[in-house]
């Protein structure tokens, strides 16, 4: 009976975890507005900035806990990743590999 109530928790707790993993497309776009100012509308970026649009998830993610645990140094994105909690970088990131990649030059 004892392992039975432990196998039902587990479970529980993967359902639980399940979609908070992966991000939530319509949440992220609405976190975008500060992004586009240098990434562009469309997340395409220009000289000065590179294109996110595209990005796969998990590489997104990781930029930008690079930036927020000091991995990557740059002082833009820097200030940018400050206030986001792990679900809204999450849900950015599910965000922009939906949208189209910038072509190639
Ligand atoms: C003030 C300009 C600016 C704003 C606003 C900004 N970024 Fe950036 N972002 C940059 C720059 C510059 C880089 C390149 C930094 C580097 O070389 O490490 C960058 C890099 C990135 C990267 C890594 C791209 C790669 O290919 O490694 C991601 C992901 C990213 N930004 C996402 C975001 C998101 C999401 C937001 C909004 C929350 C945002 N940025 C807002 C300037 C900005």
């Amino acid at each position: 009976m004892k392992k039975m109530s432990l196998a039902l928790l587990l479970s529980g707790c993967l359902v639980f975890t399940g979609p908070a993993l992966a991000g939530d497309a319509a949440a992220g776009e609405a976190l975008i507005e500060d992004c586009a100012m240098c990434h562009g509308d469309d997340g395409w970026g220009d000289e000065d900035y590179p294109p996110i649009a595209g990005l796969a998830e998990a590489d997104f993610v990781q930029a930008m806990k690079g930036y927020q645990d000091g991995t990557l140094d740059n002082k833009e994105m820097k200030k940018q990743v400050k206030g986001l909690s792990e679900d809204d970088i999450a849900n950015l990131a599910a965000y922009y590999a939906t949208l189209e990649k910038a072509p190639e030059e």
